[in-house]
């Protein structure tokens, strides 16, 4: 049996890292097309970090405080460490920080990004707050191309949950965040597998996939 040329990712993280593990998982499947040979962090405290190096994966961290010449410069620094691995991907998974213009310009296409709203909704920071404030019944996660512009971008995949009556910021996180370990590892392999197309409209099409023709309405009344 032929080794699989697998794609090559960088994830930056800054946190938590429950999206990196759910990609390292996926990676360790036997017809997985894709690998990490990278994975950075802007926090050297981050528990992504040691996810990396639990599974043996290279990881790297650089503090962006105090980092001399700006956002410009440290970008720069990252954007070489990338470079240096080899990365054909760079996959930002809870990487909390603004990235410049420069850094983008140089990956776009080849720069991921998952947030935990259905974009256009609910950009930047505490977007579940921001859903539940609103009141909207329905949430969920967006895999996007990044560009200059935060929160913006081709659409790649998203998927819905419902926001429950009694759901605060955490529990509609929690219900998110499960959905954002299926679609990040699945888009990633979308990816690899030369699938996504991005139209001239900015549209994404993911050639041999389906969409599903159904609605469903929350809440629901059992009695009718
Ligand atoms: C996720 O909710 C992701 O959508 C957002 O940051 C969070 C990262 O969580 N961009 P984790 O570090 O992967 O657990």
């Amino acid at each position: 049996m032929g080794k699989i040329n697998r794609l090559k990712l960088a994830v930056l993280v800054s946190g938590s890292g429950s999206n990196l593990q759910a990609i390292i998982d996926a990676c360790a499947g036997a017809d997985y097309p894709a690998e990490i040979v990278l994975v950075f962090s802007n926090q050297p405290d981050a528990k992504g970090l040691e996810r990396a190096g639990n599974a043996g994966i290279e990881a790297k961290s650089l503090a962006h405080k105090g980092y001399p010449g700006g956002r410009e410069a440290y970008d720069h620094a990252v954007s070489e460490l990338i470079a240096q691995s080899g990365a054909d991907l760079v996959v930002l998974a809870g990487y909390l920080r603004l990235v410049s213009e420069s850094f983008v310009k140089r990956w776009q296409g080849r720069l991921i990004n998952i947030h935990p709203s259905l974009l256009p909704s609910f950009k930047g920071l505490h977007a579940h707050e921001q859903t539940i404030a609103a009141g909207v019944k329905y949430s969920g996660c967006t895999v996007h191309f990044v560009v200059p512009e935060m929160d913006a971008g081709p659409i790649i995949a998203q998927a819905v949950v419902p926001v429950l009556a009694d759901d605060d910021a955490h529990s509609l996180g929690q219900r998110i965040l499960r959905q954002e370990h299926q679609i990040y590892p699945q888009v990633i392999r979308w990816i690899a597998e030369d699938r996504v197309v991005v139209g001239n409209d900015g549209r994404v099409a993911v050639r041999g996939s389906q969409s599903p023709d159904f609605a469903q309405i929350n809440p629901v009344n059992p009695q009718g």
